[in-house]
């Protein structure tokens, strides 16, 4: 297939490049580099021992897209450009939805100027929001708690009313639990920007030197340990599933939503003393308050996704942090030399 990414420099988006192109596919890459690295596409084409086109664009700049959609003439559309830091979000909200609702209604004209007609979209657990039950499943109640969480979930909406009122489109909206680790090379992995928000990265950085200490956001939460318990999906599992949910096509108009989980939940103590055994080190920490917003705990029922899509997670916390760690220390400052 003729697959276009937005957004395929970034974390999970080079993974997923690196898998369809390992498969054969004929890739274009759109990015603005705002947020990742050319060096990382570099590694990928190094890795998969093929080149794959590139091309500079914001997902908000249409004609940009039409032009290059055009030229391209994918069959599907993979997208993961958009901004994803939950507090940011609350700080910056219209930078929010016109990047992630706008620049979706963007693509998405840009691909009906094209004649595509399927989108692949980086959702993400947090269209749930508080948890009236557990695990998550796809008809648990939607209601955000964030701007970015409402970001998701209106861009899901964008999406699922263009591919009723659009003959022949379709959708496929992947619900994403906690997305860690790094490719088995050790050559591509999570590099964020500045201090890390999420619990994974900053426990890499302690573990490299980088950060003095993690930590914990709170241990009275009701769980096994008091610490947060998520869902974390090693990364390569889930560019798997954008490789299935390629080959899935929804009853024509639908766009269909599936949970991308393991369906079980790790705390941070249990986390951080898994890191500590990858590492060949105890990691230092002290226990903060609680960040507001947070969860105490939220895990997928990844049912629909095996029954539908054929797919499930493999790897599991193991492999998470031993290919974190190979990932970090191999490349203390990321992606920066
Ligand atoms: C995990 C656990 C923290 C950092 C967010 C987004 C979600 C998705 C993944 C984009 C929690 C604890 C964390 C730290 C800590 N992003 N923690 N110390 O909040 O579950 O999800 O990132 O799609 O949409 O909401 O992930 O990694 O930030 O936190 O104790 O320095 O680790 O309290 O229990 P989260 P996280």
């Amino acid at each position: 297939m003729r697959i276009l990414l937005t957004g395929g420099a970034g974390y999970i988006g080079s993974h997923t490049l690196l898998e369809l192109l390992k498969k054969g596919h004929d890739l274009c890459v759109t990015e603005t580099f705002a947020n990742s690295s050319p060096e990382a596409l570099r590694r990928v084409e190094a890795l998969a021992g093929r080149s794959f086109r590139v091309e500079t664009a914001d997902v908000c700049d249409t004609a940009r897209m039409t032009d290059i959609l055009r030229d391209f003439r994918p069959e599907a559309v993979v997208h993961f450009a958009g901004l994803k830091a939950v507090g940011e979000g609350e700080a910056e909200p219209l930078r929010y939805y016109a990047t992630n609702v706008g620049g979706t209604v963007s693509l998405l004209s840009a691909m009906d100027a094209a004649g595509c007609r399927k989108v692949v979209f980086s959702s993400s657990a947090t269209v749930y929001g508080d948890p009236a039950y557990l695990p998550y499943d796809e008809s648990h109640p939607l209601a955000p708690t964030s701007v970015y969480g409402r970001s998701k979930r209106m861009a899901e909406q964008v999406i699922t009313d263009w591919a009723r009122a659009t003959p022949g489109a379709s959708g496929v909206l992947l619900r994403y639990f906690n997305p860690v680790g790094a490719h088995e090379s050790g050559q591509i992995g999570e590099d964020p920007q500045g201090i890390p928000n999420n619990l994974m990265p900053f426990i890499a950085q302690v573990a490299v030197g980088r950060r003095e200490k993690l930590g914990i956001f709170g241990e009275d939460y009701d769980t096994r340990d008091g610490t947060g318990e998520r869902d974390y999906l090693h990364v390569t599992d889930l560019a798997r599933a954008h490789i299935a949910a390629l080959s899935y096509s929804p009853a024509p108009g639908q766009a269909e939503a599936f949970n991308i989980g393991t369906g079980a939940g790790i705390t941070v103590r249990e986390m951080l003393t898994a890191f500590s055994k990858a590492c060949g080190r105890d990691l230092p920490f002290e226990v903060l308050p609680r960040r507001p917003g947070d969860l105490p705990a939220y895990y997928a029922d990844p049912a629909k996704a095996r029954r539908l899509l054929n797919w499930q997670a493999d790897l599991g916390l193991t492999e998470i942090c031993e290919t974190t760690w190979k990932w970090q220390s191999q490349n203390p400052t990321g992606y920066r030399s």
